[in-house]
């Protein structure tokens, strides 16, 4: 199929509208949308991505109301945290509606829900008739899109449409909250740290949660073709110019590529632009900065180490 290229949210949500598959900018990632009452076309999502059939999409709103149309049994603390957080990069999962698809949800009966910040995103999801089901638009594996540039080099041919706007502000995806059972549970740590979701969980537990429920977190993720190294001490990195570094601190040797960021924030929205360019460099071991794991830096550790196994 021939990519439509767009600025347009009124064209991509046509797209979306008639049954087909779009490429949209959010605040976190880029995602890859379909409705999510259009089995034929979430068939099309798993299909571009290679996404194994195992791992549920989460399902992007416009208005607080569409939950309605996605869930049932929101817990009251669940619709604390989304008058909180919603629009923002915080994902809730909750139980299901029996009408949404299975092939969304991977067969679960719960189901994720969020709202994106991005103004971009806002005006298509708001044109389109119904939620949209979206997951990173990366090929499965694969750094996740901060650019539309990089949907296109992993998706081209295999999507409708990409809705072309800035790079993505927070530059790694929306943190993942259990709401199905009694208290909230972290799956998948993200944009929105503990702290700021004033949820009071034991790290070590979310982990072990989240390995269990969070189908997504058994794949392979997040990876550059290179071989990628964590370092907490820059004195013991070797130079070359197969080599690349990213980090806080700048490295005492000459690397191939090389790029310093001056905080946390930053490095988290550089980081999967930055492996990307490393592939497109055949750059063969990339060095990763360890960072203090507060704030962002608990979201990025966790990206940083999926990529290194
Ligand atoms: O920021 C983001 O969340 C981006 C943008 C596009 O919204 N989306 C994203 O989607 O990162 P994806 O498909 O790459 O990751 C979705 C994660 C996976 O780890 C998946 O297992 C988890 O959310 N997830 C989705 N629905 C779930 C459910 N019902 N129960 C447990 N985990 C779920
Ligand atoms: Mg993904």
């Amino acid at each position: 199929m021939k990519t439509k290229l767009t600025k347009d949210p009124v064209e991509a949500a046509e797209v979306i509208n008639r049954g087909g598959i779009a490429a949209f900018p959010t605040e976190t990632v880029y995602g890859l949308g379909a409705g999510v009452f259009d089995e034929s076309a979430i068939g099309k999502i798993f299909k571009a991505k290679g996404r194994p059939q195992d791992n549920p999409l989460i399902v992007h709103i416009a208005r607080v109301e569409d939950i309605e149309k996605l869930a049932v049994d929101v817990p009251v603390y669940a619709r604390e945290l989304i008058a909180e957080h919603f629009p923002g990069p915080l994902t809730v999962v909750v139980k299901k509606r029996a009408d949404v698809p299975m092939s969304v949800t991977a067969g679960l009966d719960s189901i994720g829900i969020r709202m994106p910040s991005g103004e971009l995103a806002r005006e298509f999801l708001w044109m389109c008739e119904m939620p949209v089901a979206a997951p990173s638009a990366n090929l499965s594996g694969r750094p996740s899109p901060t650019t539309w540039q990089a949907v296109l080099e992993d998706l081209d041919g295999r999507v409708d449409c990409i809705l072309q706007g800035d790079p993505t502000d927070v530059g790694i995806e929306s943190t993942v909250v259990d709401c199905t059972g009694d208290v909230p549970v972290i799956l998948r740590l993200g944009a929105l740290n503990s702290e700021e979701l004033g949820l009071k969980i034991v790290r070590g537990d979310d982990e072990v949660a989240g390995a269990v429920k969070s189908p997504g977190l058994r794949h392979r993720h997040y990876s550059p073709s290179a071989r990628v190294v964590l370092v907490d001490d820059l004195k013991v990195l070797a130079g070359g110019v197969n080599v690349a570094f990213i980090g806080l601190g700048t490295p005492g040797v000459e690397m191939g590529y090389a790029v310093v960021c001056s905080n946390e924030q930053e490095y988290a929205h550089k980081v999967f632009e930055f492996f990307r360019e490393c592939d497109r460099r055949g750059i063969e071991t990339i060095y990763c900065e360890t960072v203090w794991e507060g704030g962002i830096g608990a979201a990025l550790m966790d990206r940083l180490k999926r990529a290194a196994e």
